[in-house]
């Protein structure tokens, strides 16, 4: 849901005159300060500028350079997001990113191999998704397919089931004052009247997933349920929770 005065969309091209339409979000043909956020097209991205920051932040999602095209040239058998959905040796589970956000962890599920499928409920986060996966797929032939809506209510209705489901739903941070990074601190204001649904989230990936669960954690936050994981893979701040259906 985007509150309003929340997000305005800048510019006249044909694209943003439509995303302006479908997501009913009031078109500016000037920056207005009067919003929160505005969408806009920067550097051939489409850009979500967040305003109300003490400096103004500029978020697109980029998965060609910068620090995620620089992961996909490392080991990505180390990830210790691939060790969580279990892709090792020839293996190469498909995946359903249920909470995709800024696709991150997508991003390199697909760039091992695995057959990707991403869900995003907020509408903004999703139009800069969509137009992130339609730059890369441009310049790599990656598996990856975006779905928007709520991953409850999407999942309940898939024709082919995916072998894992992933889970990593918004958890605030442990203190106020944390550190935490400008994309997170964008997610977390979009996102921050979205009801709390993660039961029902992981009850529904539960019966969608053929052979596991992941749910990825802060460290310091508890389970997503009051089931305990069958084992969990830790890394420095997170912990990747791992249900197994067989
Ligand atoms: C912490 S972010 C995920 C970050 C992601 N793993 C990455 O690598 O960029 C959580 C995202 O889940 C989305 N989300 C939460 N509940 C959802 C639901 N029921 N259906 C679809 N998306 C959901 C939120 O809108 C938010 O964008």
């Amino acid at each position: 849901m985007i509150s309003n005065n929340q997000v305005a969309v800048v510019g006249a091209t044909v694209q943003l005159t439509q995303l302006a339409t479908s997501l009913q979000l009031p078109l500016l043909a000037e920056h207005d300060n009067n919003y929160e956020f505005l969408l806009m097209e920067h550097a051939g991205m489409l850009t979500l500028c967040w305003q109300a920051a003490k400096q103004p932040v500029f978020l697109a999602i980029d998965f060609l350079h910068g620090q995620l095209a620089y992961r996909q040239k490392q080991s990505l058998q180390k990830e210790a997001v691939v060790k969580a959905v279990g892709a090792k040796g020839k293996e190469r589970p498909s995946v359903l990113d249920a909470t995709a956000g800024l696709g991150r962890d997508a991003f390199i599920l697909a760039s091992i191999g695995c057959p990707v499928t991403l869900i995003e409920q907020n509408a903004v986060i999703a139009a800069l998704l969509e137009d992130g996966i339609r730059r890369l797929l441009q310049q790599q032939a990656l598996n990856m397919q975006l779905i928007k809506g709520d991953a409850i209510v999407k999942m309940a209705s898939l024709l082919i089931k995916p072998d894992v489901v992933y889970l990593d739903p918004m958890f605030p941070p442990r203190n106020k004052t944390a550190l935490v990074k400008k994309d997170m601190q964008i997610l977390q204001r979009l996102t921050h009247d979205a009801p709390d649904n993660n039961e029902a989230l992981f009850q529904t990936a539960l019966d969608c997933a053929t052979k596991r669960v992941v749910v990825k954690r802060p460290n310091y936050a508890p389970t997503i349920t009051e089931q305990a994981a069958d084992f969990v893979i830790r890394t420095e701040y997170h912990r990747f929770d791992i249900y197994k259906k067989m």
